[in-house]
């Protein structure tokens, strides 16, 4: 059954909120329990369709998986299944971190294609050429990614460009490898070095996770551990972001506020207080928020996944803000529905130039993926009157409990069926 959400705007938001686990962590936590048999367990798992969807996979595969709460108990068997097949990876990207732990465990893997992404293309080059050089032959045959290998050897890899998914699929591939893997120009996010603590953990040799070189050196098996999921920094920053726009006092609990550390310091030019403590920060705008300009990065840099929350910002911020999107070329098609809400902005390339406007007028918004169907909820709760956010399902796939924790926070959010 399809669900809108109808966000009634003006209220300011204040509170305490809690994230779970990150959505693009655990998912490739998941995939990573498929190197070691036996059974391994993943704690502080958010409660969204992405983690029930890499079940599937899992099962396919041949593992039993039980989600019990924010448990996730994955039990791999000694032989794998090498072929995750159309249907259960059509559903989401993130399923193709399976093709890394499956070359490494099989002479041969195969992992369907998940198809179009709203987002912009997402090619697989660098996993494959990085897999390459560790010895596998790849190709695309009939929608599906096949690599094939006898026995994997380590290599120096040098990326193009620092990919998170390419980095964790090398990695995995690696540490069952002959020998020494080096990865440079690595992806440097969060996530990674949560994929590499639990690697350690299994008994895997990872070091420089979290910089631009990485060394793996290969073990001979793996074994299963237990690992709490690092805290989601993407919805940590949209409730940051929701503070700051609704003039509003957040705490937000969960998240490492040095995963955050370019958007906190970005809302605090636009005129917020920042208050940080171990493991959460406090987000309080007591004025119209100052535009600021934004470049999406890899991490370090600003989030390209927090890049419609920026956006949503500087539709109402006072002045002129030009956002530069550097990582998902179609990531704009965000903008097309912002000025449906009255925002003033013009693209151009890859870059967008928005003047701030008082108020959003609010009307009826389509959500196009998980992070634009977040902005277009921000939006709303600046807007005049009753936004209606459809096709809602997306931000469902990364907001567990979203209309719960809005309205806890006082806003005026309601779930209905189209
Ligand atoms: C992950 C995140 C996504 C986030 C992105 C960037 C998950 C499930 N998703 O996606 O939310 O927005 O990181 O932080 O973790 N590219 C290539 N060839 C490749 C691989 C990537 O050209 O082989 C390009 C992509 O098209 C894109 C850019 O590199 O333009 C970044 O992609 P990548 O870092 O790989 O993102 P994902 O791992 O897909």
């Amino acid at each position: 059954m399809k669900e809108r959400f109808l966000v009634n705007g003006g209220s300011r938001l204040e509170g305490l909120v809690r994230v779970g686990g990150a959505k693009n962590s655990v998912l490739k936590l998941m995939a990573a329990a498929l190197l070691a048999e036996g059974t391994t367990t993943l704690r502080n798992c958010p409660e969204i369709l992405d983690v029930p969807l890499m079940r599937d996979v899992l099962v396919g595969l041949g593992c039993d998986v039980d989600i019990d709460g924010d448990v996730v108990r994955i039990s791999t068997p000694a032989e794998v299944s090498p072929h995750a097949d159309f249907e259960a990876v059509r559903q989401f990207r993130a399923s193709v971190a399976v093709l890394g732990p499956l070359v490494a465990r099989c002479t041969e893997a195969y992992v369907a294609l998940p198809g179009g992404d709203a987002i912009g293309s997402r090619p697989l080059d660098m996993h494959q050429s990085g897999l390459e050089k560790l010895g596998a032959t790849t190709h695309i045959e009939h929608g599906a990614v096949v690599a094939r290998a006898d026995k994997l050897r380590g290599a120096d890899i040098k990326l193009d460009f620092p990919s998170v998914g390419a980095t964790e699929n090398i990695i995995t591939a690696a540490v069952l490898a002959d020998g020494r893997t080096t990865l440079d120009n690595a992806a440097r996010e969060p996530e990674i070095v949560d994929l590499c603590n639990m690697l350690n953990a299994m008994g895997a040799q990872i070091t420089g996770a979290g910089t631009s070189c990485i060394t793996v050196d290969g073990v001979e098996q793996l074994h299963p551990t237990e690992h709490t999921v690092i805290g989601d920094r993407i919805v940590a920053g949209t409730w940051a972001y929701a503070a700051a726009m609704t003039q509003g006092d957040i705490t937000v609990t969960g998240a490492a506020p040095g995963h955050l550390h370019l958007a906190l310091a970005k809302l605090k030019l636009s005129g917020a207080e920042i208050e940080t403590y171990d493991n959460g920060f406090r987000v309080q705008m007591r004025q119209r928020p100052k535009a600021v300009d934004y470049q999406t990065l890899p991490f370090p840099g600003f989030p390209t996944d927090l890049q419609p929350m920026a956006i949503a910002l500087s539709a109402v911020a006072d002045g002129v803000s030009v956002i530069t999107e550097n990582v998902f070329e179609a990531r704009f098609r965000f903008v097309d529905e912002m000025l449906r809400l009255g925002a003033e902005a013009n693209v151009d390339g890859h870059h967008v130039m928005i003047r701030g406007v008082g108020t959003l007028s609010s009307t009826d918004v389509w959500s196009s993926d998980i992070r634009a169907g977040a902005g277009l909820v921000l939006a709303g709760l600046v807007a005049d009157g009753v936004t209606t956010v459809h096709e809602v399902h997306h931000i469902d796939r990364g907001y567990p409990e979203f209309v719960e924790n809005l309205n806890r926070l006082g806003a005026d959010v309601k779930r209905v069926n189209e």
